[in-house]
């Protein structure tokens, strides 16, 4: 499969990745090694030892050295090999690093060509930066879905009622219309409710009322990379700017072709100050996307096999509209990457 690969993807919560510890995972069906060198800055490089394949995730740091061990070979997060117990430093022994970088409370990875590895197009997603702890959570899911399937589900929000009728509530965004906005690299989505009832994830929240207005309003960005602002208020408020608010963060990164790390945050502007509410919240959305999203998303992988969606020939709804863009901004910048051979040598490398 083909991947989108000069673009930032998100690697890690910058939680998950601790001092001296090496990390495995797997993006775009590269194995990568993630770790921290002596000032906590994150390196990346190809979780391959070029002596003879071990991987260097079960290596160990030391300093700014992550050390293969097996055999000793020592590497800088620069990928040059740093020291060798057996021989001299050669520059041929160097491993394949990746750009990465820390911000929004996450590690971001670009697995394309270094040079172009420009930060400024992290997705702005400062709200995650500025978030009180206790108004704060994030997760992440591995499961064996294709990543596109993860985005068609948030773009097209009337799975709720049905996927999530028990645990969110049935019949609320297939009853309105929703509007639908696509750029050459964005696409977003917006349903607007007016006097319902309060949902069941938010309806027992202090100060939250009975029935309310309320909106939701989704972006998404190439490659997989979406906010959810989920604003509500009480019935009759005619603008909405100045609502309680979610914002909620979704970020699909593409392990191989029918896997994905689903990263996801949460925050909001009330109830800052209340850790029972804050766990409550991210105790139902995890349970949410544990037990309801990834099962399904799983369960159509399974039908879909190593196939791509297109190859089933499926049925189209009016309610695609938005996950179809999305899908065609994507495949649109993948072949124009692909139309440039400085990518295929990046290819070549893994
Ligand atoms: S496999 Fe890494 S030093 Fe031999
Ligand atoms: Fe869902």
């Amino acid at each position: 499969m083909s991947f989108l690969r000069n673009c930032w993807y998100m690697a890690t919560w910058s939680s998950e990745l601790e001092p001296a510890a090496p990390m495995a995972r797997k993006f775009l069906d590269v194995p990568v090694v993630l770790f921290r060198d002596s000032d906590g800055v994150p390196h990346a490089l190809l979780d391959r030892c070029p002596h003879r394949f071990a991987p260097l995730s079960k290596g160990v740091v030391n300093g700014d050295i992550l050390t293969c061990n097996y055999h000793g070979l020592g590497f800088a997060g620069s990928g040059a090999c740093a020291s060798n117990p057996h021989g001299p430093v050669l520059r041929n022994m160097a491993v394949p690093s990746y750009a990465v970088h820390e911000a929004h409370r996450a590690i971001w990875i670009w697995m394309g060509d270094q040079d172009a590895a420009d930060i400024s197009l992290i997705p702005d997603f400062d709200v995650l930066e500025v978030a009180p702890d206790n108004a704060f959570s994030c997760g992440r899911i591995h499961s064996n879905g294709n990543y596109e399937l993860f985005s068609d589900n948030l773009l097209d929000l009337t799975h709720a009622d049905y996927l999530h009728a028990n645990t969110v509530m049935g019949a609320q965004f297939a009853t309105v219309e929703v509007k639908v906005k696509s750029t050459d690299d964005t696409v977003s989505i917006e349903y607007c409710f007016f006097d319902q009832e309060a949902n069941i994830l938010i309806k027992d929240l202090p100060g939250v009322p009975g029935r309310i207005d309320q909106r939701s309003h989704l972006s998404w960005h190439a490659p997989g990379h979406m906010i959810l602002y989920i604003d509500f208020a009480p019935v009759g408020t005619n603008d909405l700017s100045n609502s309680l608010r979610f914002t909620n963060i979704h970020c699909v990164t593409p392990e191989t072709a029918t896997s994905t790390h689903y990263f996801f945050a949460s925050s909001r502007n009330f109830l800052t100050d209340d850790a029972v509410a804050n766990q409550k919240i991210a105790e139902s959305r995890l349970a949410l996307f544990e037990n309801e999203d990834a099962p399904m998303i799983e369960a159509q992988q399974a039908q879909l096999g190593t196939r791509t969606l297109w190859e089933l020939n499926p049925l189209s709804l009016k309610i695609d509209d938005a996950g179809v863009r999305a899908r065609r901004i994507l495949a649109a910048h993948i072949k124009e990457e692909q139309a440039t051979s400085k990518n295929k040598d990046i290819l070549q490398l893994v």
